[in-house]
């Protein structure tokens, strides 16, 4: 049997039940390769079901406000993946009658959409012959061709792009592509692969060689540029002082506690003594720390949390144009980042 073929006949036997896979709407589809971009499927199937509940198609999703998809969006990271989805309804709307494209050429200009995501959305909704190409399927082809170009250099996505279109079932495109990202996800996985009990034992390059664990190679990551975020948490009564982020920077138009962002760790003296703080605060304002720091990894940025609790003598000397006093009850109302609502989950407010 052919590769392909044998990914099938695997994939008849083991493939995962997952909503996706059983209708053709390219509305949903799109939905779930954008959730699954960046995020496993376990944690992102019940964030597919309730996007698909709240709004039944592209045009409804389209109709929302950016917050309330970003309120929907709470916890999964990576919050471009929102906003973009939403500037792709509303061109989806506007230019194309509310019926979502499903050619490649036409996916791949709107906003999110790559060359992964367009090809998994033309082959999985109009059975169009585009390979995907994603971690798991860089995984596989790697091992089993035994190929050591880096898969993140430009090099290694010429190989791979070729060797994925060579091997493409251009009779079933669909499921070809399903097959093999599920057969890297589950069986051919990065860790701990199931090489014992596989089709390819006789003809896979890496198990050959002993160097399933080496395959495939990555080029390292610049490193990781470290924050410190002092973030102040200031009652009033039944309200609480929120900041919404602008654009400019991780986490946009979420929000969050006002913010003093420093390059090392503050200790109380230190904030007190912060000329912004004081501007803010006033120079009597007491501190105490309600969350130790905390580290909170992005992927270029090492972020170090820390919450204080902030009581005032007398008014706010300076309230920013984006801070806002929200009632206690409306907070969960707000899309917030993850390091604000896990922090409120754990305290009591
Ligand atoms: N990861 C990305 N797309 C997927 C899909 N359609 N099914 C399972 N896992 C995926």
């Amino acid at each position: 049997m052919k590769f392909g073929e044998e990914l099938q006949a695997w994939y008849r036997q083991h493939k995962r039940d997952l909503p996706w896979r059983e209708t053709k709407d390219a509305y949903k589809i799109w939905l779930s390769e954008i959730i699954l971009q960046q995020t496993r499927v376990e944690q992102g199937l019940p964030y597919y079901v309730r996007f698909v509940e709240r709004f039944k198609n592209v045009v409804e999703f389209a109709n929302a406000e950016e917050d309330d998809i970003l309120h929907l969006w709470q916890g999964l990271g990576y919050y471009s993946r929102g906003r973009n989805m939403h500037k792709a309804a509303r061109i989806v709307r506007d230019q194309y009658q509310g019926v979502f494209p499903v050619d490649y050429q036409t996916l791949i200009t709107l906003p999110g959409i790559g060359e992964y995501t367009a090809a998994a959305i033309s082959s999985f909704a109009n059975d169009e012959a585009q390979a995907v190409l994603d971690g798991n399927v860089f995984r596989v082809l790697a091992r089993y061709y035994g190929i050591e170009t880096p898969i993140n250099s430009t090099e290694g996505k010429k190989i791979f792009t070729a060797i994925a279109k060579e091997n493409l079932d251009r009779k079933h495109p669909a499921l070809y592509n399903q097959a093999i990202m599920d057969f890297g996800a589950t069986h051919c996985k990065p860790k701990l692969p199931l090489c014992e009990f596989c089709m390819f034992r006789p003809s896979c390059y890496a198990l050959s060689q002993g160097r399933v664990d080496q395959l495939p190679v990555k080029l390292k990551a610049k490193a990781s540029r470290d924050r410190y975020f002092n973030y102040f948490i200031l009652k009033d009564n039944d309200r609480i002082l929120m900041s919404k982020r602008d654009a400019s920077d991780v986490w946009q138009n979420l929000y969050e506690f006002p913010l003093l962002e420093s390059n090392y760790s503050l200790s109380i003296p230190d904030v007190l003594s912060d000329e912004w703080f004081i501007s803010c605060f006033g120079p009597d304002a007491q501190l105490h720390v309600l969350q130790q720091q905390t580290k909170h990894i992005l992927s270029h940025q090492n972020i170090y949390a820390t919450f204080f609790e902030v009581r005032l003598k007398g008014d706010l000397i300076q309230k920013k144009s984006n801070w806002d006093y929200v009632f206690l009850k409306d907070l969960d109302k707000l899309a917030k980042h993850k390091l604000i609502f896990t922090f409120l989950e754990r305290s009591n407010f």
